[in-house]
């Protein structure tokens, strides 16, 4: 069984959904968990202490350690806070959760600009500051295990949510290279992109996906990337309904040519859109270039 004793959590908008099921899990199998919600309504406005306290409640009813957090993740203050709360609470912060998310859905020429840096501040903001935050307390203890909460909307994009979708593939690069940069201090990111019945997607789901695309059947995979024994960094997976899946970003082949013009590209585009075989990283993408 993977166990988390003596391992501190942070888990941001932990007080519905997913986030309170990542905390559930975690907590249950022996972390400490700093359950973080600014309790807000789905689109990101008001607030209330409710959310995290009565998460928090319940683990520690159910014999677990935790404490409730109304920090807001889009504030540098309101991610000291989230992280200065484990610290104080606990002595450190072994596993960071960024999962608190909102959203401003409208088609594109109606979107404001409101309503994108809104989404970009709770998913991008949000996740950059709180990882910032605890970063300096891995780097100094070897160890930490950062899961950002991306999403198949941000991957694959989707109608409505250009804001969302921006800021969840934003995430994905921020993953990658926090992945590259804690390497060598024993700190791993990876990012899920997840599909579960929650607030967020109830109205937008059939509902015969309700008792197949639970939230704990997320939390199992979150629990895997943030245990001691989990060895990939910089990595994505889909995961909803039992099922995961690594999902990369990966390049074609391509066509090469000492003459090219736009009539040259146009003439190659098949070559061009080809899949296979297909380099993974900058450094093979720079050398088939050569
Ligand atoms: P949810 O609405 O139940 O949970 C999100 C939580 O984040 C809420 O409790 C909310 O109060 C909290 N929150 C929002 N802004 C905050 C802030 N500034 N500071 C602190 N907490 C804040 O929704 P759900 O579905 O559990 O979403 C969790 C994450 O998963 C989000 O990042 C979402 O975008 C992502 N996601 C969910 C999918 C799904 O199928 N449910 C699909 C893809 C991504």
């Amino acid at each position: 069984m993977l166990r988390f004793d003596d391992r501190v959590a942070i888990v941001t908008g932990a007080g519905h959904g997913l986030g309170r099921s990542h905390a559930l899990l975690l907590a249950e199998r022996g972390a400490k968990v700093v359950v973080n919600d600014l309790g807000g309504a789905l689109d990101g406005t008001g607030a209330s202490a409710g959310p995290a306290a009565e998460v928090a409640e319940l683990i520690n009813k159910n014999g677990g350690q935790a404490i409730a957090n109304t920090g807001n993740v889009a504030t540098p203050e309101g991610a000291r806070d989230i992280v200065n709360a484990a610290v104080d609470a606990f002595g450190k912060v072994d596993i960071v959760i960024n999962n608190a998310g909102i959203l401003r859905d409208k088609s594109f020429g109606k979107m404001t600009v409101e309503e994108f840096d809104a989404v970009m501040a709770v998913h991008v903001r949000g996740s950059f500051l709180v990882s910032l935050a605890a970063y300096p307390i891995m780097k100094a203890a070897g160890y930490g295990r950062v899961v950002n909460t991306s999403s198949p909307a941000g991957l694959f994009g989707n109608f409505g949510q250009a804001n969302y979708s921006t800021a969840k593939m934003g995430l994905v690069g921020l993953t990658k290279t926090l992945g590259i940069e804690g390497a060598r201090s024993g700190i791993r990111a990876n990012a899920i992109a997840p599909v579960a019945w929650t607030r967020m997607t109830e109205s937008l789901l059939p509902a015969e996906f309700e008792a197949k695309f639970t939230p704990e059947r997320v939390s199992a995979l979150v629990a895997y990337l943030t245990h001691d024994s989990c060895e990939v960094s910089g990595e994505v997976f889909t995961v909803g309904a039992g099922r995961v899946a690594r999902v990369f970003v990966a390049e074609g082949p391509g066509w090469k040519t000492d003459d090219i013009t736009p009539e040259a590209i146009a003439d190659n585009w098949e070559s061009i859109m080809a899949e296979q075989p297909y380099v993974l990283s900058a450094g093979d993408s720079m050398k088939a270039m050569l």
